[in-house]
């Protein structure tokens, strides 16, 4: 039964060294204006094979989503205020970039996905003075900002679309897509948010259809019209001059549709990517946007999704393509399945991705987001005995491996799913109106609610555990989503009086990662490829080699790799004590290579 609901909900869904290189003079933000792509580093006299260093490929980003981070004004909702009031928690994780999920005025159908005005600040998060001062905290702490821009759609209460709904011929109608129903009905298109899936919203205004991928609150823009991208351009300037420092597109694989609207096969809606990703003159936007921003502004530029293949990443990031920066594809997020994984499917899918991209482009790693249930209840194992080990375990991986970290808020302590048991505790109306959806064709709604409590994207936003205070610290108010239970025990001020705690073992491998390019910029090989629950690398640059370990499993484990360990100096280990007895056999390798226990869920790095 569980596996019959669909997977689709969002699967797609040094150094202080550096820092004078990356913002000129320390503590003053970057120039506003500096024309020329953004490829200083801190390594920029290195050149590693096919690679041009760049700070972007460099930077360690942290997400924050904001309505969950911290709130100030005591409404129960994270805000600006609460983050810059954490500003200085943000520099001690050493962390190099922050992307903020949306913060524009919005009426939150979607928390902040639906923008209903592109230069303001949405009044529960505070006003433009608030992100000034946000944005100016950063910089003097040497962290640069990533803002997210929604224009795959807008908020059906944005002007443009207010004017666009009003009559057939208003100047803005063709900012958004229209079927007049006269022509019947129009082919179907399957929405992600819809409770009836269905992406047509009739309008009785002016009788016609409008599309929307994802609510009827969040209508798609019309990319093909140039009024519309000139827009988009405007907005971009309009922050890029503000000195924000990259940009995450959301959903832009999406925004080039087929305007013939052709018929989709039945069931296209299961392999929806093959028919909605990277659509007609999707690069000639791109290539356009880079002419009119990113050949001007310093900025970091990666999109959400990278399309149906390889060649669609490659196409959207290779440099000498002049579109975007990084890709940041789902294939990873996407393994987990509430019964379990193979560890044999992650290691494909990360090293699959590290050699498409060995020698050309450049991608991210992340195995969480906003979209996201939280990571250790996914990809390890949030029972108590083994919450912090495996976490730490996860936190080794996404920062040793090739590819700019993506590290989500609130992983740094290992925060876990909440699993709500009741439907009226969930707030996202995605998964509400899926729910609707699987009860209106009379699903087994017991079986779905263990598939959302595993899956769903509020046991990511959770509020930030700060303390043991009421509310976990979050709030003085009452929280827009409970906040997780475990709080007392699973908070930030106890991790910090542990120095083995997640949060302290999250500083030193950012620390690491920073100190190391060979962590960047290394070539990766994947040793132990048939091991099921060892995952064995080595990364390799201008002489320098690291061996990461990693036991994805909660027994003992040993893995046997082709290594010479006889020199092996042990770098960092998730574990408080060393190694009962004796841990690797034959150092020098024989036959079978050297040998190496593992305890469970360790993640030990050795310099070789
Ligand atoms: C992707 C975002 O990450 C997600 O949170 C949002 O709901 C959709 N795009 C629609 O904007």
């Amino acid at each position: 039964m569980k596996k019959s609901f669909f997977f689709i909900c969002f699967t797609f869904f040094s150094c202080s060294l550096i820092v004078p290189a990356v913002f000129g003079q320390a503590g003053r933000p970057p120039a506003t204006k500096t024309p020329g792509p953004a490829n200083r580093s801190s390594h920029a006299g290195l050149q590693p094979d096919g690679n041009k260093p760049a700070w972007w490929k460099e930077a360690i980003v942290y997400q924050i989503y904001p309505r969950s981070f911290k709130d100030h004004d005591g409404d129960g909702i994270g805000d600006l205020k609460g983050i810059i009031s954490k500003l200085d928690y943000l520099k001690s994780l050493g962390i190099t970039a922050v992307w903020l999920n949306p913060i524009y005025s919005s009426p939150n159908d979607d928390n902040g996905y639906d923008i209903s005005d592109y230069r303001n600040i949405m009044k529960e998060f505070g006003t433009m003075e608030d992100f000034n001062v946000l944005l100016k905290g950063l910089h003097e702490r040497h962290i640069r900002f990533v803002m997210d821009l929604v224009v795959n759609h807008s908020s059906d209460e944005h002007e443009w679309f207010r004017q666009s709904r009003s009559s057939r011929d208003n100047p803005y109608r063709n900012y958004y897509h229209w079927w007049n129903a006269e022509r019947g009905k129009p082919p179907y298109r399957y929405s992600l948010f819809d409770v009836n899936h269905d992406a047509w919203r009739y309008d009785s205004l002016t009788d016609a259809y409008y599309l929307h991928y994802f609510s009827r609150k969040q209508p798609d823009l019309n990319w093909e019209n140039p009024a519309l991208r000139k827009e988009i351009y405007g907005i971009m300037r309009f922050w890029a001059d503000k000195g924000v420092d990259g940009f995450r597109l959301d959903a832009f694989q999406f925004v080039a549709k087929d305007t013939t609207w052709p018929k989709f096969p039945d069931g296209f809606e299961k392999d929806f990517f093959q028919y909605y990703a990277i659509g007609p003159h999707l690069h000639d936007y791109l290539r356009e946007m880079y002419g009119q921003i990113f050949s001007h502004y310093p900025v970091m530029s990666v999109a959400e999704g990278a399309g149906r293949n390889m060649q669609d990443a490659h196409d959207l990031v290779d440099a000498d393509r002049k579109e975007l920066n990084l890709a940041y594809a789902f294939d990873g997020v996407s393994v987990p399945r509430p019964e379990g994984y193979k560890l044999s499917e992650f290691k494909e899918v990360f090293s699959r991705w590290d050699s498409a991209f060995a020698d050309k482009g450049w991608i991210s790693i992340f195995l969480a987001n906003h979209d996201q249930a939280r990571m250790v209840s996914r990809f390890g194992n949030d029972s108590p005995p083994f919450r912090e080990l495996s976490s730490k375990m996860l936190t080794t991986f996404i920062l040793t491996m090739r590819g700019t970290p993506f590290y989500y808020n609130g992983d740094e302590l290992g925060m876990t799913n909440i699993r709500f048991d009741k439907i009226e505790d969930y707030r996202d109306m995605a998964t509400l109106n899926d729910y609707q959806y699987q009860k209106n064709k009379g699903a087994d709604m017991a079986a779905y609610m263990d598939f959302i409590r595993f899956s769903a994207r509020d046991n990511g936003r959770t509020p930030f555990q700060w303390d043991s205070s009421p509310q976990a610290g979050f709030t003085a108010g009452e929280p827009w989503i409970k906040v997780n239970p475990n709080y007392p025990v699973l908070n930030a001020a106890a991790q910090e009086k542990d120095p083995a705690s997640p949060l302290n073992y999250f500083r030193k491998m950012v620390a690491l990662r920073k100190k190391n390019p060979v962590f960047v910029y290394g070539r990766y090989l994947d040793l132990d490829r048939e091991n099921p629950v060892v995952y064995a690398y080595t990364r390799e640059y201008r002489g320098q080699k690291m061996l990461v370990l990693l036991n994805f499993s909660a027994t003992d484990a040993k893995t046997a790799i082709p290594v010479n360990m006889a020199n092996a100096k042990l770098i960092l280990s998730n574990y408080k004590d060393v190694f009962p007895g004796k841990r690797i056999e034959a150092p020098g390798g024989d036959r079978a290579g050297a040998r190496i226990m593992l305890r469970p869920y360790e993640a030990i790095i050795y310099k070789l």
